[in-house]
């Protein structure tokens, strides 16, 4: 089987071609795919026509799937979340409900964050409805010296609802009470790659442990504003058939909501365990 493979901007993300994954990767194929998502952070793979057990399937090649009874499930395949066009926000006014509207990582309030998320556009946009990404080891890396050293030990406090953001939480107060809360490095070392990156999360970000309240505001906001700034970012514009695998562990994203009224998104999800971030 060959890959074809193409990077899709200078930093970051490539997308591959000529993979079926009805059938699954043989080993070489697999490890090659593999390879190239932690070199280059966001890997899509274009062209596929999965049922919900397929692309479980094929996604578990890649780690162990985890279960989110939060979003949607396929009838087909608990494993396979729906994120799509027509939620709405039951609770509020009904309007589209937009998952992830703004920076984040996925899940790190939780103690062990899912490392990779997968995205397979099962119908999309006509236009807009992007997914934007940032590199975060380049946002690391590009930091001054100082202040690498500064930080480089420092812990943070991430919460499901951080009292940093005034953003509505979708979840009842009962599962909100629920919800975990972990401490994490501010640094992290990608335990596959060895390379560090910021780990960042705007909305769920509480503080950083040992600081003053407003030195630890001042510093998560300066480094929030670096690490978003156009030279780590890449967009992803979605053709019918990707599936964009992420790694959370040295990436951040945002969807886009900017898609005509009217035209459809459906997006099926897969997420995969990952490890305690040091
Ligand atoms: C997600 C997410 C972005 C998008 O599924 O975790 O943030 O563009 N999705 O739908
Ligand atoms: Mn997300």
């Amino acid at each position: 089987m060959t890959l074809h493979c193409e990077k899709l901007s200078s930093h970051m993300a490539a997308a591959v071609d000529g993979i079926d994954l009805n059938r699954p990767a043989d080993p070489e194929t697999q490890s090659e795919l593999l390879k190239t998502l932690h070199d280059n952070l966001v890997l899509c793979i274009r062209g596929q026509t999965l049922a919900p057990v397929a692309f479980r399937d094929a996604m578990a090649r890649f780690g162990t799937p985890m279960r989110r009874v939060q979003l949607a499930q396929t009838p087909e395949c608990a494993d396979v979340n729906i994120i799509s066009s027509e939620d709405r926000d039951v609770q509020g006014d009904g309007k589209r409900l937009v998952n992830g509207a703004s920076w984040h990582t996925d899940d790190s309030f939780m103690r062990e964050p899912c490392s990779l998320t997968m995205l397979y556009g099962v119908v999309v946009p006509s236009t807009g409805g992007d997914t934007q990404f940032i590199n975060m080891y380049a946002a690391y890396e590009a930091l001054p010296a100082e202040t690498r050293a500064r930080i480089d030990d420092m812990k943070v406090l991430h919460k499901y609802k951080s009292s940093r953001t005034n953003r509505v939480a979708v979840l009842s107060p009962e599962e909100m009470a629920n919800m975990p809360a972990a401490t994490h490095p501010l640094v992290r070392t990608h335990p596959e790659t060895g390379r560090k990156a910021l780990y960042l999360n705007p909305n769920r970000m509480e503080e950083i442990v040992g600081l003053p309240r407003a030195e630890s505001d001042q510093l998560i906001d300066e480094l929030v504003a670096h690490a978003i700034q156009p030279q780590f970012q890449y967009r992803h514009t979605w053709r019918q058939g990707d599936i964009v695998i992420w790694d959370n562990r040295c990436t951040m994203h945002k969807a886009n909501a900017d898609y005509p009224d009217g035209e459809r998104r459906l997006m099926h999800r897969v997420i995969v365990a990952g490890t305690k971030p040091f």
